[in-house]
């Protein structure tokens, strides 16, 4: 059976991408961003995932305003990757595990969940940035991804108590999957950021970490706040912080959900963000 060996969650900014092209790592602007992935490669290289399920959510590359679904899985064989405006390096294409995605689609569908399937799908920077931290330098890629995207652009937005319920479904869709793989979830985007508008620059220090201490023992705790509510307390880009509520919620599945916190960082600003980052694994 699969096993589900963890979550990490992390900010995507696009200016990670840029950041990473021009070696940028160990600039004193950076560093403090960079280096809190080192634990978590450390840690990969001992937990040895096959595959990642990505949560995250497009920012207009797949999908745009016009067509918006709320939740879609991707189903392809393989993913590319495209900038979507902001100049970012493509990186080498993703493998997809289509039995894996259409296993998790039957089951989260049949849960009464509405997903649009994609057999294709291209990917931006919140799938990009996110895997080259965790693994720099180390295309081709050593593990394959199930695409898993979040409406987090265009109201209305689910709640953050159907993000919980995703993420569990999904979870619970990866551990009933009969072959032998060492699944990783990993949910990008956050911390608290609003990048225009009257409130551009907005950050909310005291929300991340809340909701950061949230995660490990109240998960359900953000679940509280309508969509209006978190973005009034981070932002309306901030409302990111729901793809780390559906990951971490997929560590619910087939227990009681209790987690250890491997590492980790809180770092602001990059690019006008809150970055934020952790590695949990169930606790078995
Ligand atoms: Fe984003």
């Amino acid at each position: 059976m699969a096993t589900i060996i963890g979550s990490v969650t992390t900010s995507h900014v696009a200016a990670i991408g840029r950041a990473i092209e021009k070696g940028l790592q160990d600039e004193p602007y950076w560093k403090p961003f960079f280096a809190g992935f080192g634990p978590v490669r450390e840690w990969l290289a001992r937990a040895r995932p096959d595959v990642v399920v990505v949560i995250y959510n497009d920012h207009g590359l797949n999908f745009f305003l016009d067509k918006l679904p709320t939740f879609a899985i991707g189903a392809a064989p393989r993913y590319t990757s495209a900038d979507e405006g902001w100049n970012i390096p493509t990186v080498l294409p993703f493998a997809g595990d289509p039995d894996l995605s259409w296993h998790i689609i039957n089951s989260v569908v049949g849960e009464d969940f509405d997903i649009t399937t994609c057999q294709e799908m291209v990917v931006d920077h919140a799938v990009c940035n996110p895997m080259a931290l965790l693994w720099p330098g180390g295309q081709p890629w050593p593990v394959s991804i199930v695409p898993v995207e979040v409406n987090t652009v265009q109201f209305p937005l689910p709640s953050a108590a159907r993000c919980y319920q995703l993420g569990a479904a999904v979870g619970r869709a990866i551990a009933s999957y009969p072959a032998d793989k060492r699944v990783l979830v990993m949910g990008t985007g956050g911390l608290s950021h609003q990048l225009d508008g009257e409130r551009a620059g907005f950050i909310n220090k005291e929300f991340d970490h809340e909701f950061m201490a949230s995660l490990i023992a109240d998960p359900t705790w953000v679940t509280k706040y309508s969509t209006v509510e978190l973005v009034e307390k981070t932002g309306s880009q901030g409302i990111e912080l729901m793809l780390w509520l559906a990951a971490r919620a997929a560590l619910t599945a087939g227990g009681p959900g209790a987690v250890r916190e491997v590492t980790s960082t809180y770092h602001v600003p990059i690019s006008n963000t809150a970055a934020g980052l952790m590695l949990l694994e169930p606790v078995p």
